[in-house]
Order: C-alpha cells, then sequence, then structure tokens
C-alpha cells in the first residue's frame, strides 16, 4: 500500500471494437466506461477519472489511493474493458475484444492484453502532468521524444538551466525479448543508452527517474501484445505519463519532444513504419492506410487527486508544421509500398505470410553450391 500522502495516477488501454473497421471509437463505448468508473469514485475506490480515446483505444485516466498494480484497480479496469467489449459485440463493432487475451481477470492486468502505465508519488505543491496516447503505433515510439525531453539539452533547456534537473535522469530500458531491463543514467551513460533506444523494437523505456533524488518523472506502458499472445493479437498502442515543471520538464520541453515526427513501427497492418502525427483527440482517427500512427497529449493540473483538466495539447496551431511534416514523410513512405524500410523486416512483420510463402515454395528453392 503506497504512504497516506501518495497518489497514483494509473492510466489503461485497451482496444475493444474499432468504429469504422480500426479508425476510431463509438461513443457508446465511452459511455459505458464513464458510468462503471463514476460508480467508481462514487464508492471512494477511484479520487477521480477521465475517459478518452486515441484512434480505436479506449483510455482510461484514473487517480486513486492504492498504488501501483493494485488488484482493485486493475479489476476496474478489466470490468470496464469487458463491459465495452459487450457493447461492442452488441453493435457489432469491428474487432470487439481485440485486446482482451484472456477469459479472466487474475490480480494483475499487465500480461492479459491491455496496456497500462502507472506512477504513485506525493503531490507536489502545484502538479502538472502529461498523459501521451498513442495509436497504430508501438512502446517503443515513445523511446526517441523520452530520450529528448530528459537527456537532450537541445530540447529541455531545463537541463542546462535548472539546478534542480542539472544532474540529469536515469532511464528504466526493458529489453522485450529477454525479458531483463537494465537502469542507465545520464549524461554519464549517454552513449550506451543510445546504443538501446536507438533499437526500439526490443529495447523501450519504462520509466525515468530523476537523478538526485529517485523522484519519479515518467512512466510508459511496455506490455507488447504480439509477443505476450505468441502471435499477432492487435496493436499494443502505449501510453506515458510526464511529470512537468519545476525540476522536471517545463510542458513545452515535454511537447517539444514529439515536434519532429520520427518513423515509428505499427502502421497498416502493425507491419509499416510511418511519421508519429502529433494532434488533437479530435483528429486522433487514423485514416489514411489506416493511419499515419497519431499521438495525442493531454495536460491535467492535479488538485488532491482530481483531475483538473484536460488541455487537448497537440491540437494547437503550433504543432501544424510537424503535421505537415509528417504527411510529407508518409507520403515518401508510402511510395515504398511494400518494399522495406517502409515494410517492416520479416522478423518484425505481425502479419507475416512468409512461412506459407515458404511452405508453399518448399523445393524450389535450390541450394548454391559454396
Ligand atoms: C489495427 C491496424 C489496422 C489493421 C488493418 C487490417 O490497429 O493497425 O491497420 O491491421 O485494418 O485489419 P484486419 O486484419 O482486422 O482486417
Ligand atoms: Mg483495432
Ligand atoms: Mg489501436
Amino acid at each position: 500500500m503506497p504512504k497516506a500522502r501518495e497518489i497514483t495516477v494509473s492510466v489503461i488501454k485497451a482496444d475493444v471494437g474499432g468504429y469504422v473497421g480500426h479508425a476510431t471509437m463509438h461513443p457508446e463505448l465511452m459511455n459505458v466506461a464513464e458510468r462503471h468508473l463514476l460508480t467508481a469514485k462514487k464508492s471512494n475506490l477511484l479520487l477521480d477519472f477521465h475517459v478518452t480515446h486515441c484512434g480505436d483505444d479506449l483510455e482510461l485516466i484514473m487517480t486513486h489511493r492504492q498504488g501501483n498494480e493494485s488488484e482493485r484497480i486493475h479489476k476496474l479496469a478489466w470490468d470496464v474493458f469487458m463491459a465495452g467489449t459487450k457493447k461492442a459485440q452488441q453493435l457489432k463493432l469491428y474487432g470487439a475484444g481485440q485486446d482482451m487475451l484472456a477469459d479472466s481477470f487474475s490480480g494483475n492486468i499487465k500480461g492479459l492484453g491491455p496496456g497500462c502505465a502507472e506512477m504513485t508519488f506525493i503531490e507536489r505543491k502545484s502538479e502538472p502532468i502529461i498523459v501521451f496516447m498513442a495509436d497504430k503505433t508501438s512502446p517503443g515510439a515513445y523511446n526517441l521524444p523520452i530520450f529528448r525531453i530528459f537527456a537532450d539539452p537541445f530540447n529541455t533547456a531545463g537541463l542546462v538551466i535548472d539546478p534542480s534537473m542539472h544532474g540529469g535522469f536515469s532511464f528504466g530500458v526493458l529489453d522485450v525479448l529477454e525479458n531483463s531491463e537494465v537502469r542507465l543514467t545520464c549524461p554519464e551513460e549517454m552513449y550506451d543508452l543510445l546504443v538501446f533506444l536507438g533499437a526500439p523494437s526490443r529495447y523501450m523505456v519504462h520509466s525515468v527517474y530523476r537523478k538526485d533524488d529517485g523522484e519519479i518523472a515518467a512512466t510508459a506502458s511496455t506490455q507488447r501484445l504480439n509477443l505476450i499472445a505468441g502471435r499477432y493479437v492487435g496493436k499494443d498502442d502505449p501510453v506515458l505519463i510526464v511529470r512537468t515543471q519545476s525540476g522536471f520538464p517545463a510542458v513545452g520541453e515535454a511537447l517539444e519532444g514529439f515536434a519532429f515526427p520520427h518513423l515509428v513501427e505499427g502502421w497498416m497492418r502493425g507491419s509499416h513504419h510511418g511519421p508519429l502525427m502529433p494532434v488533437s483527440c479530435a483528429d486522433a482517427n487514423p485514416t489514411r492506410f489506416d493511419g499515419p500512427p497519431r499521438v495525442i497529449a493531454y495536460g491535467f493540473q492535479l488538485n488532491n487527486g482530481q483531475l483538473v483538466g484536460p488541455v487537448d495539447f497537440f491540437g494547437e496551431p503550433s504543432f501544424d508544421y510537424t503535421r505537415q511534416r509528417a504527411m510529407e514523410v508518409a507520403e515518401y513512405m508510402r511510395r515504398h509500398g511494400p518494399f522495406e524500410p517502409h515494410r517492416l523486416p520479416l522478423s518484425e512483420m505481425e502479419y507475416t505470410t512468409l512461412p506459407h510463402v515458404k511452405a508453399k515454395l518448399e523445393g524450389r528453392f535450390k541450394k548454391l553450391p559454396d
């Protein structure tokens, strides 16, 4: 259990049915989630909540005093997603329950399909946070912006200017293939860190801590559905929570980390690279070639656990230029059609037909002399 004054922010998300296809969210699913979470708030399990969506992903942003990985909170999210699945089935929405990999809840929602990012801390005098939510991509998509925000002085002036950030940050990095993790600190181990962060399909940042006092600064969902299930079952579209200001990156420094529309994996059939386009929630409806990949940023001021907000940051005109560049890159990448590097390498393709094609052509591949 957390200490008395601590609060926990949990962002738990799942795709339980798309509308139309995998494009966006039917309002009825959001209503189901609102109703469930309101009941949980009235019973004092939740301090507060906000329901939204990014593309076809239902996003539950919750505050409470139950700590990270609370069975009660995870069960609540599970129940919301099961009720959402039922509604999606009634409406014959597309891919109803697609991220729900287990038939029943068993203690912790991690590993059951939904994505989850949580952090527990003592709320500061003023506690501005940003929740980033993405669609048509995968957890490694945050590696580059996280590096920019917490380690790159060309992005974050506070690393140079603010004495309380000058000591730098440390990064918890997960190896999803080996299921191991390593903690690396910046600036000292920056080049080591980049060896791993630059390979985002295998290594992903799960948490960032302020080095001077170990305070949690950011945490991301690092579940990879395809690895969990051992086969492709849906996109593991990730979420990220970032604390900002007064010893953490400023709001504008956190948002600046997304000003460059870098290439991520997960576009069309989870099998293509495309630029990550920052948009408002209203524009988070991946359309062209089921994309390009989107990210939204919701800002909240916490007030004793109340989520005051959101401010839908990426709707702002100062991100128009990034969107324009994203679409130029999208167009360029699209012209490659089924060729790498638009298409992912075969080892990463989630709908790969390679085994079928190889089986069909068995015997026609002739071994050449050495
Ligand atoms: C889903 C996604 C989409 C689908 C595509 C094919 O998040 O990325 O691009 O992969 O629409 O979907 P299915 O196989 O369900 O027809
Ligand atoms: Mg979907
Ligand atoms: Mg999705």
